[in-house]
């Protein structure tokens, strides 16, 4: 039985990605946007642009947030393009978002569906304005968050911050802290998982509208990933979180606590990842027998990149 989900984005490429991995892969209940590569506006046109052309429009649309909750707002026009999804013109879609915000429609959800997975690829302040509201009872409905943000070392949007988290660090904080578990998927190992020429080349030979769009956008990520980090194609971060909850297989977790950076002048945003208690991975590293605190997260310490874009591919082979 498929899994129920509610993707929140701020589609962008790899955002578009997961929707097409979460539309054949768990039962999609909606789409909530969210500011991020993009202004909010961006991002809800082009998450409708992308469930018109994988015909994926019975799924509802609900736009969010514009801004953080505390901090000031920014965007990734340097990794995204103006628009969050430049690269490929799709064309402008037909279907537009309800008339509910996110916040309120992932509350409906979640009294309405049992066993309600949040899968989370932008920054965070949908989820945490929904969860604030519902209080409680909404986060005692909610089976749990998956979300592609932070990392166990390097930062993108800074040397140490990644930049779902960055953007609105006060409202990680708030999921971080809050009753819903949390899966954390983040740049450790979603810079793993690239979409190399070959792998694009794949998907284009599939010759259908979405395929040859995917790979359109993938060749725009690529090309400006490439350019910034020397990666040898675009990271798949967005559709990992996907798998996290569709194919948990694809990733390994290790329980640990996360706190949020919220006032350091060079470590704001950053996700400090408490991982003593695991076995060493550089010189010099112990292995603490006991972590300080309780883990509040499952983070993401592994994954089969070869597993993932197996599936993907498959999923990307599905649609018209
Ligand atoms: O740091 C990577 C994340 O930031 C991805 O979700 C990407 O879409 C951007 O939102
Ligand atoms: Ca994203």
């Amino acid at each position: 039985m498929p899994i129920p989900a509610i993707l929140d984005c701020d589609t962008g490429h790899d955002d578009a990605m997961a929707i097409l991995l979460a539309g054949r892969t768990l039962d999609l209940r909606g789409v909530t946007t969210v500011h991020g590569n993009a202004p909010v506006e961006n991002t809800t046109v082009n998450t409708c642009k992308i469930l018109e052309l994988a015909r994926l429009a019975h799924v509802p649309v609900a736009a969010g947030a514009a801004r953080p909750l505390k901090r000031r707002l920014s965007h990734a026009p340097g990794v995204h393009g103006a628009t969050g999804m430049d690269g490929p013109d799709l064309p402008a879609p037909s279907i537009r978002p309800v008339g509910e915000s996110a916040a309120g429609f992932i509350a409906r959800m979640a009294a309405e569906v049992d066993g309600l997975r949040l899968i989370a690829t932008g920054p965070l302040t949908n989820i945490a304005e929904a969860l604030a509201a519902g209080s409680g009872a909404l986060e005692s409905r909610i089976a749990g968050v998956s979300l592609m943000g932070g990392a166990i070392g390097q930062g993108n949007a800074s040397a140490v911050a990644e930049f779902n988290i960055w953007a609105d660090p006060d409202a990680a904080d708030l999921v971080f802290r809050g009753a819903a578990p949390v899966r954390m998927v983040g740049l450790n190992v979603t810079r793993q998982v690239a979409a190399t020429p070959d792998r694009r080349r794949r998907i284009r030979a599939l010759g259908t509208r979405t395929a040859v769009a995917v790979a359109d956008l993938l060749d725009y990520f690529s090309d400006r990933l490439q350019r910034r980090y020397g990666l040898p194609g675009a990271s798949m971060h967005d559709p990992l979180a996907v798998s996290a909850v569709a194919d948990p297989d694809v990733l390994r977790f290790e329980p640990m606590k996360v706190d949020i950076e919220l006032r350091g002048e060079h470590t704001y945003g950053m996700t400090v990842c408490d991982h003593r208690h695991l076995s060493p991975d550089a010189a010099g590293m112990v292995r603490q027998r006991d972590p300080l605190e309780p883990p509040n997260a499952e983070v993401a310490v592994a994954v089969d990149a070869e597993r993932f874009w197996t599936r993907f591919i498959d999923v990307v082979a599905t649609y018209p």
